[in-house]
């Protein structure tokens, strides 16, 4: 018998994974620079500096020596022993190298880690505004994303408040960011010690994307493991080089978690994509183990643009913005202003040139995010274009 062909039909799966607001932005303006049309973009979510040159040697050096071959699907034992004695810095735990995982980014970290601890219906609290690949990862994984609102007048802080509303008997987990993107929003000691006794209390995980903790500009971004120690049990770390070293595209990023999570994502991994690259993986070696003079040039630069960018939209009218204390986006509220987000992003970008994120991507459709990865050229052009633009509305 013949079999009927059907139309093409997705799995349940993905049929209810939104697509990527930020594509479609960033399409459309590399559409119109193809056209010759000079558009100024705030919408990089990757540092524009070039990858130090340790880093590019370590990765000569391992093609070289013919490092090319498969790695342990969890990564190198001289990595995971760096990430290891990386995280103890970060965290004051004692991880053992079997702890953890090396993966392709942060993202695949995070993505395997909802793999492993989530079942169907399973629901995982998100601060918003939040980074928009959290909760399409989640429901990737089968669970439910369950969004608590942070406080924009107190800086985007979360408050234990709003909290405490969110759990149910299906709350396996909380994902905190810190420092956030896109607020840029730093948390303080005080809430990152509620949310470490409110996940012990109610026996959810804690998975703490640290990603931009080497980027801030204020104080310090202390990890959630660091102030409460007793969580390890609880706590799942996630980290990498991208944001850091400037090493976006050689996708390499990390966790720590407890010993029966990190050997179901070692196996989960084994089946997907194996190990990461071998030679991405000595570069990273090489960004641990090398000086840190380039982060330190990194963050005063991000720190002198931030400082600009918040002085000049201080002075647009209807726009006001809070200070970020890392990572490099600002998120400016545009709600005076009456338009949503996504109409305000489009009609920017077609009628003054420049590309920003509508806030309606990390679930905040009042505001904007800009990236300041960019050089303080085209900042500086780009806020002239938008004080002009918003000016004409
Ligand atoms: C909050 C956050 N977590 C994780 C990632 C992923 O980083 P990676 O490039 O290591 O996958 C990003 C990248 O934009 C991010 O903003």
């Amino acid at each position: 018998m013949e079999r009927k062909r059907n139309k093409i039909s997705l799995s349940h799966r993905v049929q209810n994974i939104a697509p990527s607001i930020t594509l479609e932005i960033t399409g459309k303006a590399k559409e119109m620079k193809a056209k010759g049309i000079d558009v100024l973009g705030f919408g990089a979510g990757e540092p524009d500096f070039d990858t130090p040159e340790n880093i590019k040697q370590a990765a000569k050096k391992a093609i070289d020596e013919g490092f090319t071959k498969y790695t342990p699907a969890a990564g190198t034992p001289e990595l995971r022993k760096a990430v290891a004695e990386e995280f103890k810095t970060d965290t004051t735990i004692d991880y053992d190298s079997s702890q953890i995982v090396v993966s392709c980014g942060a993202k695949h970290s995070l993505f395997n880690i909802l793999q492993v601890i989530l079942n169907e219906k399973d629901e995982v609290i998100i601060p918003s505004p939040y980074w928009l690949s959290y909760p399409e990862m989640v429901k990737m994984a089968g669970g439910v994303p369950v969004f608590v609102l942070c406080d924009e007048s107190d800086g985007f802080q979360l408050k234990m408040k709003n909290l405490v509303k969110k759990i149910t008997p299906r709350t396996k987990a909380i994902i905190i960011n810190s420092p956030n993107n896109p607020t840029g929003c730093i948390l303080g000691r005080k809430i990152l010690k509620d949310i470490a006794e409110f996940a012990v209390e109610n026996n959810i995980f804690v998975i703490s994307d640290e990603i931009y903790n080497k980027i801030v500009y204020e104080g310090e971004s202390e990890s959630i493991l660091k102030i409460c120690p007793e969580l390890k049990d609880l706590a799942i770390v996630v980290n990498g080089v991208s944001k850091s070293f400037s090493m976006t595209g050689w996708r390499i990023g990390y966790m720590a978690a407890p010993k029966p999570i990190a050997s179901a994502i070692s196996s989960y991994q084994s089946h997907s994509t194996s190990n990461p690259a071998s030679i991405a993986q000595k570069a990273a070696y090489a960004a641990l183990k090398g000086d840190r003079e380039f982060v330190g040039g990194m963050v005063k630069s991000f720190r002198d643009r931030r400082d600009y960018m918040l002085g000049k939209l201080s002075e647009i009218p209807g726009v006001s913005c809070v200070r970020p204390g890392g990572a490099f986006y600002v998120f400016p509220n545009i709600s005076k202003l009456g338009m949503k987000s996504a109409d305000f992003a489009a009609s920017l970008l077609e009628k003054a040139h420049v590309a920003v994120v509508p806030g309606v991507a990390f679930g905040w459709d009042t505001h904007i995010r800009l990236s300041y990865a960019t050089s303080m050229e085209v900042i500086k052009k780009g806020l002239e274009r938008i004080e002009k633009y918003i000016k004409s509305l």
